[in-house]
């Protein structure tokens, strides 16, 4: 992939499976790597491999839902390691439950990381970006927030919410030279997914349910999102913004 060598890359959720996945590729690519994660030990097992590789990567421990943490983590990359070319808004949490089960405090923590976490980090990257007229932004959301899911309302809400701040966005800033396009994962095997499962009461029937339901009959990995994400963050995709791609196996086809 054109552009990325040298690009310094801040990815949120980057301790967990996908965003994990995402910045040992970004690496890859000769980019260097702020891990950040509210899992502090998650992201330094994701920097560290990197380092040992012969990567550029730190862990930035980072709670996105905090407004302070983030603008003084924002601060803090870009000191150690330059200004913020690609930002990547990864982090998420789901639980499943029907709406009328779920409860308020439920709906807030969804809102807080799923949506308000990618506002905050939005806010603080921006305008460095809009100053330097240069920027790629991918968004990680999910085949929920395209065709919605069920068990999933408030989630599915938030990440419809991801899809229609990234095309304002993209409308906002495409004459600075900031892109903003959005990856739609579908059922992927990582802890998230591990969770929700278990939470549903019999993981095994609704693997297999996600199994039949994906037209190329697998759940995702982890290793299968990072492509999409590093393409639309690289020079390749200079003219691409707005746009809205699902690696799911072919779960969701949208036109
Ligand atoms: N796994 C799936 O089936 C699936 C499907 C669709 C979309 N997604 C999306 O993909 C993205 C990555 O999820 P994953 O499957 O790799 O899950 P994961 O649980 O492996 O990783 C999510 C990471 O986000 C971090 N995080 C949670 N709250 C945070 C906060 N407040 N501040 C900072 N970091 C925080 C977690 O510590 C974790 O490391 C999420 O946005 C998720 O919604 C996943």
């Amino acid at each position: 992939m054109r552009g990325l060598n040298d690009k310094v890359v801040v990815v949120t959720g980057g301790g967990g499976g996908i965003g994990g996945a995402t910045c040992r590729r970004f690496a890859e690519e000769g980019a260097h790597v702020a891990v950040c994660d509210l899992n502090a030990d998650g992201a330094a097992q994701t920097a560290d491999a990197i380092t040992s590789n012969g990567g550029t990567a730190k862990a930035y421990q980072i709670d996105i839902t905090d407004l302070g943490q983030v603008t003084d983590g924002i601060a803090a990359i870009e000191d150690n390691l330059g200004p913020i070319d690609v930002l990547v808004n990864n982090a998420g949490w789901d639980i499943f439950k029907p709406f009328l089960k779920t409860q308020p405090e439920e709906w807030q923590k969804l809102i807080a990381i799923n949506l308000n976490g990618a506002l905050n980090m939005h806010y603080a990257v921006l305008p460095g970006m809009v100053d330097r007229k240069a920027g790629r932004v991918v968004n990680v959301s999910s085949d929920a927030g395209r065709v919605g899911s069920s068990g999933e309302a408030v989630y599915a809400a938030c990440k419809a919410g991801m899809i229609a701040l990234s095309k304002t966005l993209a409308r906002e800033h495409a004459r600075q030279g900031i892109t903003f396009n959005v990856v739609c994962p579908g059922p992927t095997e990582t802890a998230l997914l591990d969770n929700f499962m278990a939470e549903a009461g019999n993981p095994d029937k609704l693997a297999e349910a996600f199994r039949r339901a994906v037209p190329m009959g697998r759940l995702g990995q982890a290793e299968d999102l990072p492509g999409a994400i590093v393409f639309l963050s690289s020079e390749d995709a200079a003219f691409i913004t707005g746009q809205v791609l699902s690696v799911s196996g072919g779960l969701t086809m949208n036109g």
